[in-house]
């Protein structure tokens, strides 16, 4: 789909871009990662053609791009930057429209695209569509360039750092949303991050860039357990055990847990305790309402008292969380294993500690 053959970048007498060659399958996410200044952004605008390789060339869809008009070509690429780059003194929905304008789309429907793209990034058309950039927070406004670039509907996405200017919280909403967006879209995506983690999290496969050249291009997981070099084996740092647990879900991880109904009677409750050293409580619909071990049995009248009345949503997981989720819950709370829930709350059984641990070990294997 999107291919890269021997480019090379030079400005002045900076080598940005050295002898790169890449491809990226079509429906595919790359994500281009590396430090500073070792030629990501150069090596995206080359893409679309805001700069012109010094030498090699690059292919959309078999097609040698300098063959194509750059803004022909820039209508099958969407392009979000990391500044966001929103025209000031337009509205969220004209910027949004900026593309499908110069496309003479009609104005019904270009209305109906901007609405559609505000849903998509999870923004109500209603209230946002009027304001202008300046009223919007810096999550806000990386989600409208987020939509400007889908516009037209392109096949192709390039991003570069496009949740870089947001705080911990809100990237990583934005990346679950990112993902969810596309899982149904499906489009080639060049994405660049200074972030591993988001890396990782985005991925189907990994451009580590150093110094102007592709040192390592592949999965995630391989570039986590076989760095192919020390520069990579440093850049993934000494924590890659841990990023590898965000690859792998929990689902082949969860087995039954010990678990006490509500009504129970205490000693129904100690011989369930017998062979654990604690259980989780659930109502007679099987939601979790919390745990009990046998200290808190033994001071307490009944079950219901005994619980220790956690917020539940803060202990426990969906079935799509990962390992690394599991992980970070049970460092968090404390707790050797981690309660799994449907979405009505009904408690589907439990990853533990030991869990983690035999993944850790498999996968350094
Ligand atoms: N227009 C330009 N003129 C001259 N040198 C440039 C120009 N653009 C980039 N460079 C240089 O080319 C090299 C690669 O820059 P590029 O912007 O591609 O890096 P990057 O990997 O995107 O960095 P960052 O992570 O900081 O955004 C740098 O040394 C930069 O100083
Ligand atoms: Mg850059």
């Amino acid at each position: 789909m999107i291919r890269l053959e021997h480019v090379t970048k030079i400005y002045g007498d900076t080598l940005a871009v050295d002898d790169l060659s890449l491809e990226v399958n079509e429906g595919e996410v790359c994500v281009l990662i590396g430090p500073s200044g070792c030629g990501k952004t150069s090596t995206l605008r080359m893409v679309n053609r805001l700069i012109e390789p010094t030498s090699g060339r690059i292919l959309v869809n078999g097609k040698d791009i300098r063959q194509v008009r750059p803004e022909r070509l820039r209508q099958s690429i969407g392009y979000a930057i990391q500044s966001v780059g929103l025209f000031p003194h337009l509205t969220v929905g004209a910027n949004i429209a900026t593309v499908p304008e110069l496309l003479h789309w009609e104005k019904s429907r270009i209305a109906r695209r901007v609405e559609e793209l505000l849903e998509l990034v999870g923004l109500d058309p209603k209230e946002y569509a009027q304001k202008y950039p300046s009223q919007l927070s810096g999550g806000e406004a990386q989600r409208i360039g987020v939509a400007r670039a889908l516009a037209a509907d392109p096949p192709i996405l390039l991003m570069d750092e496009p949740f870089g200017a947001v705080d911990p919280l809100t990237r990583e909403r934005l990346q679950a949303q990112f993902s969810s967006i596309q899982q149904e879209l499906k489009k080639t995506v060049i994405l660049v991050t200074h972030d591993l983690d988001e890396a990782i999290r985005l991925a189907d496969r990994i451009a580590v860039m150093s110094a102007g050249k592709l040192v390592q291009y592949d999965t995630p997981e391989a570039i986590l357990s076989r760095p192919a070099s020390k520069f990579v084996h440093d850049f993934v740092g000494a924590d890659r055990a841990l990023k590898r647990l965000s690859r792998i879900s929990i689902q082949g991880f969860v087995h039954p847990s010990p678990s006490i109904g509500v009504n129970a009677t205490l000693s129904e409750a100690m011989a369930a305790l017998q062979s654990h050293r604690s259980a989780w409580v659930v109502d007679h619909q099987g939601q979790l309402l919390g745990w009990v071990d046998q200290t808190t049995l033994s001071a307490a009248a009944s079950v219901r008292e005994a619980i220790v009345a956690q917020d539940v949503t803060e202990i426990s997981l969906s079935s799509s969380a990962t390992l690394r989720e599991a992980l970070s819950r049970m460092l968090g709370q404390g707790f050797k294993s981690i309660p799994v829930v449907d979405e009505n709350r009904r408690l589907i059984g439990e990853v533990t500690l030991s869990d983690v641990e035999a993944a850790t070990a498999e996968a350094e294997a």
